[in-house]
């Protein structure tokens, strides 16, 4: 039996192999699992076969997602029985698979150790110990969001310029298609005082440019002194924090883009000009079956009083096609709001049934090859106006933060306000500063510049 093995508790130094499926939360959950780690001895390491514990964090929002998990634990069955200290690798699974199939991959991977939902993987710590002293594989699948981000240090081991900050998270909107709210549970908004305390570690480590995470961030409400605060506020506080220079936040809804939160757009420079506004569809019949609560007008309104508070808005979004009754018709008003909003950058997916959310069931399922089709027109249009947008900054000077040297000596690559990656010739003292770029050309995926002038120095 593999559950009752014994697992040796002084292999140190430790090392953990950490992979990341899913969305940017699960990305900052990653980091912070193995900050959670370090106090027991485990360093990362980029591959399994060197690790010690693997730890997979998956997710579950559409099949091909979840399957991933299923093909790498195959792998890592064959890693094990190839290593000859396989039998003492340890395997986490965390996430939204976890969360939501958190029995059946202990029943179909007897080599799994411990599965852990995204509210409770504070709890890795203590699990992994009393696994190394024999215990059973456990599933832990607790909500518990409150004394997640109290048990975790709001002290974080960052390298880099920009970081992500979770401030928000679940989901008590249930579109008919989403399993977030099942895998994330219901919202919790983080109080203030330890997202600003969390800010400012990360600007005093060298972060100049902050995202804010949340499923439906905009519908933070947390805790400030003893009164509720909206979005706008947090990031009104946060725009004050000495180095940071830059505030992002994904991913919105459009029914909680408040007028107070837009106003921020207009007035916060630190604030970008650039928003993630996901809309799904653009027929109000499929909106409604959707449960999104909003018809497509109701966003045009939104994006309508975004620009005029703030003129150089870019916006993306997401989109789903083929989902259950969606006919022709439906899916060219989807490509009609597309045409109308004019998107710098998209996601776009063909609807996947989710066992357990309401549209799985419907009988008006739509064929794989249409879905298959329509991808394709809506993809070849969302690529237009990604292009077109990207042409439209030609001869532009705007602030790119330089995060990275480039793949040649004497580049480096940054961002654009609107998260175009900017590429131009600088020292590398330039790193982590603000630049204004003039720019001179347009590739596939990325601008190139020459530098003009350093945070207000000439260069
Ligand atoms: N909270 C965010 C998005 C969460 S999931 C929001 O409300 O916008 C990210 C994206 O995945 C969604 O915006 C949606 O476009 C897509 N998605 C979610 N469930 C899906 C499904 N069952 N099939 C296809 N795409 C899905
Ligand atoms: Fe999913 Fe809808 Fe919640 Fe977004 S708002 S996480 S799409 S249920
Ligand atoms: Fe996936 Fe969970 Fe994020 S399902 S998209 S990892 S919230």
């Amino acid at each position: 039996m593999t559950s009752d093995k014994q697992l040796p508790q002084t292999a140190i130094p430790k090392r953990v192999h950490v992979k990341t499926y899913g969305c940017q939360m699960n990305v900052y959950d990653s980091e912070r699992m193995a900050e959670a780690l370090s106090p027991l001895g485990y360093t990362t390491t980029d591959s399994a076969t060197d690790a010690d514990l693997v730890l997979i964090n998956t997710c579950h929002i559409r099949e091909k997602a979840s399957e991933k998990l299923y093909s790498d634990l195959g792998r890592l069955r064959d890693m094990k029985a190839e290593r000859a200290d396989g039998d003492q690798v340890m395997i986490a699974v965390t996430g939204c698979v976890a969360q939501a199939e958190g029995d059946e991959i202990i029943r179909r991977a007897p080599d799994v150790d411990l599965v852990i939902g995204p509210q409770a993987y504070h709890r890795l710590p203590e699990l992994i110990s009393r696994r190394s002293k024999g215990e059973k594989a456990a599933f832990a699948p607790q909500f518990e969001p409150e004394s997640k981000f109290q048990t975790l240090s709001t002290s974080r081991d960052v390298h880099g310029v920009s970081a992500f900050l979770t401030v928000q998270e679940g989901c008590d909107k249930f579109c008919a298609f989403c399993v977030v709210p099942y895998t994330r549970g219901a919202e919790y908004s983080r109080p203030a005082a330890q997202i600003l305390e969390e800010a400012e570690g990360l600007a005093s480590k060298g972060v100049r440019e902050l995202t804010l995470l949340g499923q439906n961030v905009n519908a933070y409400r947390g805790d400030d002194n003893g009164t509720a605060v909206e979005l706008a506020s947090l990031i009104r506080r946060l725009a004050q924090t000495p180095g940071l220079a830059r505030l992002r936040y994904t991913t919105s809804h459009p029914n909680d883009m408040s007028e107070t939160l837009i106003e921020a757009h207009a007035e916060i420079d630190a604030l970008m000009p650039y928003l993630h506004l996901p809309v799904q569809s653009g027929s109000d019949r499929i909106l409604a079956a959707m449960n999104r609560k909003h018809t497509a007008d109701d966003y045009l309104k939104v994006v309508d009083r975004l620009r005029k508070a703030r003129p150089d808005l870019a916006l993306s979004g997401d989109f789903i096609v083929g989902f259950p009754g969606e006919t022709e018709s439906d899916f060219e008003d989807t490509l009609s709001l597309i045409r109308t909003v004019s998107y710098a950058s998209a996601f776009s997916f063909k609807y996947s049934r989710r066992p357990g959310t309401p549209a799985a069931g419907s009988a008006r399922q739509v064929d794989e090859e249409i879905k298959t089709e329509r991808l394709a027109r809506l993809n070849a249009l969302l690529e237009d106006q990604r292009q077109a947008f990207n042409r439209s900054k030609i001869g532009e000077i705007f602030p790119v933060l330089f995060e990275k040297p480039g793949r040649h000596e004497g580049q480096l690559i940054g961002r654009s306000p609107w998260l175009q990656a900017v590429w131009a010739e600088a020292p590398m003292r330039l790193l982590g500063q603000l630049a204004n770029v003039r720019i001179t050309g347009v590739g596939p995926n990325s601008l190139t510049g020459t530098v003009e002038t350093v945070e207000g120095a000439k260069l």
